[in-house]
């Protein structure tokens, strides 16, 4: 986790650092810092424990910037504090890094170098910075040499970038297994975690790969291999909106993105369409698939609860096996894989480290991969032999809603797809479904007082909180219950309706609340009878159901969708009470304590 930011050109650099970081928050927010160096090359070091505006209020505004490094952190080694905040430095000051990412062997690497360096924090990315002036004062080794050598002493993931006092003209960067930038412009050059960050900038960047090293003047980038070769790679153009990134006139970007849903669902509809209206794909996704004996669903969080209607949406339209797997216990303990295995990466940043573990792995081992990501170039994207886009657009709030919907939308379409290569009889038109799928979700989401009123009822004093559903509901109630939990701190959990019984029921108090959500006929009549069973022991039951299955007066009714897609619309009011809740209790909405949004360590 972590996003580091560098500038060097000719503008205010910690103008530039600073709102970079604002966009990467999302990745760690517990401390954050900035080293800028001024026109008369001295170098400025601020750093706050906390957000970025509380780094930006101690950040003296006379200083004449024109090159920095900067850092937002989601703790790994040591508490969240101004010591293990960075920019780290060595001992004399010389040099100051950024760091994203974990060093597995920092222990090692301080026991073998620097036993006799005074350290002044907790973290990893100290060693880093100490090590490197190791080398280049006890080695007499020049910066870049210093650099590299400290690299190759360094097992873990990286993304680094280190200015040197003595070489104040130029900002060294590189990389393992983190993301890192670097974005071009006329008369400056930035880096970044990603592109957002310094869209405002330039929209033009090129991918610092692993084992590559790279320097950036005001002039230009230089980027060589560790062996000293050197790399010539064309930028790319990033198609990114910087209005995307506004919360307009929205509170907290979770409540925006909530309300993008139907637009998310069209423009889906529209990005795989082609010019005869017809849905369409990369043909040899739906080859590579058909070649296969079994689908394998790899992901983490809300990704992992989106595989599991994945699941169910390609066995029932192609009748191909499909498990799901958390890729943090998978890349682990992988089960017995079949002959000809598919795998699918669902990830809405595509740089989960747990998820990339497993990827490298697949790799490895030669089977086809597809990443379905929000995130074009994403690591996960680049390393995978096919990628399908979410087209959600930029998700900011930590907790994660319109991926949730567009990764069970574009899985809807790969579902329909892969059935019709197959020559499978295919009763459901998914993008009508879809479209219908998108007014849907606006009806229930004009319907948002209903759950604040349902939030501010149940639960905005509650301890705690169950969802129970059965079959599609059931993972749909999985998802409810990360998402409620994650941004209220109310412990919820999302449970099989029939399971209940077997222990859990147990835990029924007076007023506990419990939410029953029945999206499917089967088994509408167990549910309800589960949600009776809960009413007599005292809880305060709420039932979210779908149109035309028999409800009681007082259920909250959605309309009626594809039985296959139920989820897209079944899970609106549950972002919308979890968004509630989160509200009336207090929180930061966006940034719920202790997360990140883009989870780069395993
Ligand atoms: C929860 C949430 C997380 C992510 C998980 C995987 O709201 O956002 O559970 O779903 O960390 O992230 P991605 O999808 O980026 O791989």
């Amino acid at each position: 986790m972590c996003g580091i930011v560098g500038y060097i050109g000719n503008k205010d650099a910690k103008e530039i650092l600073l709102h970079g970081l604002d966009t990467l928050e999302y990745r760690g927010y517990d401390s954050a810092g900035i080293y800028v160096m001024d026109d008369s090359q001295t170098g400025h070091l601020f750093k706050e424990k906390g957000r970025i505006a509380a780094l930006r209020d101690k950040v003296d505004q006379s200083v004449a910037a024109f090159s920095g490094i900067g850092h937002t952190r989601w703790a790994t080694h040591g508490a969240p504090s101004v010591d293990n905040a960075h920019p780290h430095q060595s001992n004399s000051g010389r040099f100051s890094i950024v760091h994203n990412g974990v060093i597995e062997n920092f222990a090692e690497v301080r026991d073998a170098y620097l036993q006799d360096v005074e350290l002044h924090s907790d973290t990893d990315t100290e060693i880093i910075v100490q090590l490197i002036a190791w080398f280049a004062e006890s080695e007499e080794l020049d910066t870049m040499d210093a650099f590299k050598k400290a690299i190759v002493a360094l097992k873990g993931s990286y993304a680094l970038a280190l200015v040197d006092n003595e070489n104040p003209d130029v900002i060294y960067a590189a990389k393992n297994k983190s993301p890192l930038l670097l974005g071009t412009g006329d008369g400056f050059n930035v880096i970044c975690s990603d592109a957002m960050a310094m869209i405002r900038e330039t929209n033009q960047f090129i991918e610092l790969m692993d084992g590559e090293v790279a320097t950036l003047s005001q002039e230009g980038i230089q980027i060589e291999t560790l062996a000293g070769d050197i790399i010539d790679r064309a930028p790319y153009t990033a198609h990114l909106d910087a209005n995307d990134l506004g919360k307009g006139t929205y509170p907290y970007y979770m409540a925006k993105e909530i309300d993008e849903q139907p637009a998310v669902m069209r423009k889906i509809i529209q990005n795989y369409q082609n010019e005869q209206g017809e849905l369409e794909m990369d043909p040899e996704i739906l080859e590579s698939i058909l070649a296969s004996d079994r689908i394998y669903i790899v992901a983490c969080g809300t990704s992992y609860n989106a595989g599991w209607v994945g699941k169910q949406l390609l066995e029932k339209t192609t009748n191909i096996p499909t498990e799901v797997h958390l890729s943090s216990e998978f890349g682990y303990n992988m089960p017995l894989l079949t002959e000809k295995p598919f795998f699918i990466f669902l990830s809405q940043s595509g740089e989960t480290a747990d998820s990339r573990q497993v990827l490298v792995q697949v790799n490895e081992m030669g089977y086809p991969s597809l990443t379905l990501t929000n995130v074009p170039g994403s690591t996960l994207s680049r390393e995978a032999q096919f990628t399908l886009l979410l087209y959600a657009g930029p998700e900011i709030a930590v907790a994660s809603t319109k991926a949730y919907t567009a990764q069970i939308a574009v899985m809807s379409i790969l579902a329909e797809l892969t059935a019709k290569a197959k020559g499978l009889p295919v009763e459901m038109d998914v993008a009508h479904e879809l479209a219908i799928i998108a007014s849907a979700i606006e009806s229930v989401i004009d319907d948002k007082e209903i759950f604040e009123q349902l939030s501010l009822t149940h639960l905005s004093t509650s301890r705690n909180a169950f969802y129970i559903g059965r079959g599609i509901d059931y993972y749909l109630v999985m998802e409810a219950s990360l998402k409620l939990k994650e941004v209220s701190y109310v412990q919820t959990e999302g449970f099989a309706a029939g399971e209940l019984k077997h222990g859990t029921i147990a835990l029924i108090e007076d007023n506990t609340p419990v939410i029953s959500i029945i999206t499917d006929k089967k088994t509408a009549g167990h549910t309800r009878g589960n949600a009776h069973e809960v009413i007599s022991r005292g809880a305060h039951s709420m039932i979210i159901s779908m149109d035309g299955l028999n409800q009681p007066e007082d259920a909250y009714v959605l309309p009626k969708v594809h039985e296959l897609l139920t989820p897209l619309v079944s899970v609106i009011p549950t972002q919308l009470i979890a968004y509630y809740t989160s509200l009336h209790r207090g929180n930061d909405v966006d940034k719920p304590r202790n997360l990140a949004k883009s989870v780069t360590v395993e």
